[in-house]
């Protein structure tokens, strides 16, 4: 599904360069659950981006479902995305003037389709999500975790292959964090590969695979059998530090 070799990508601004992915090699199957954690600024959002087609890299090569991303035009980039992939954001990305259903049936609206055929779509998306009776809502009348669906319903309208999700979570309490992580597992049971950016080991440990950015590169690949052992060494250096404070 996603194949990348030894990629780069650097930002220039004015006479500075910032070299963010020092040489990236990575490989996601079709049905994979991912996470990519690593400290801020490691350049998680960046490679998002970059697997998400929204931005260009320098050096080496990125496969999409086959295809080469590379110098790609705007069409040619768009067509691809309408028909791979959908985003969920930290901060829902939701268009504040739309109700939910305007919202979740968006992606068809630049697709063409008529106003009833995606309305019914949406509405569809809505009822997976359960928040039917919400359809005519607008966005600052819903609570942070109904907005994440609502987000999470409009990525899946267009029945993508991929979901790419930057933080999803991030601005969620516990609860409402854990809700969505069990729609974003349902989701992946369906076969639908995820590709998720997350702060909190505890979201990360709910996935197949994690991978870990330092410096620009990946510094470390966890799998799933891997994960409870992980965690395991995780929480007792979290014990070693609250040890250290309290002395
Ligand atoms: N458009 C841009 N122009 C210039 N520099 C940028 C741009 N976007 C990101 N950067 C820089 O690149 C580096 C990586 O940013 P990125 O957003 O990928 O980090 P991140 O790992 O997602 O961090 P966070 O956990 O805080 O979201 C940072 O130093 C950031 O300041
Ligand atoms: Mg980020």
């Amino acid at each position: 599904m996603i194949r990348i070799n030894n990629l780069h990508k650097s930002y220039v601004t004015g006479s500075n360069s910032l070299h963010v992915l020092k040489g990236i090699d990575l490989e996601i199957k079709q049905g994979e659950f991912v996470s990519i954690m690593g400290s801020s600024g490691s350049g998680k959002s960046t490679l998002l981006n970059i697997l998400g087609i929204l931005d260009n890299y320098d050096q080496g090569s990125y496969y999409l479902d086959g295809n080469l991303v590379k110098d790609m035009s705007e069409k040619k980039a768009a067509k691809l995305r309408n028909d791979l992939v959908g985003f969920v954001f930290q901060s829902f990305n939701l268009i504040s003037f739309k109700n939910a259903m305007e919202n979740v049936a968006l992606p068809l609206y630049y697709q063409g389709v008529n106003r009833k055929k995606r309305n019914k779509l949406a509405l569809e998306y809505l009822d997976k999500m359960g928040l039917l009776e919400w359809a005519d809502h607008m966005p600052n009348e819903m609570s942070g975790g109904q907005k994440q669906r609502v987000a999470i319903a409009r990525s899946l309208i267009s029945q993508p292959k991929i979901i790419f999700a930057d933080e999803p979570t991030g601005a969620l309490d516990t609860a409402n964090s854990y809700e969505v992580m069990e729609i974003l597992k349902a989701i992946n049971a369906e076969g639908i590969t995820i590709i998720l950016v997350t702060h909190e080991h505890d979201i990360a440990a709910m996935s197949d695979k994690i991978i870990r950015l330092n410096d620009g590169i990946i510094a470390e690949t966890i799998k799933n059998g891997d994960l409870k052992n992980w965690q395991h060494q995780y929480a007792k250096e979290i014990e070693q530090v609250k040890v250290l404070q309290q002395a």
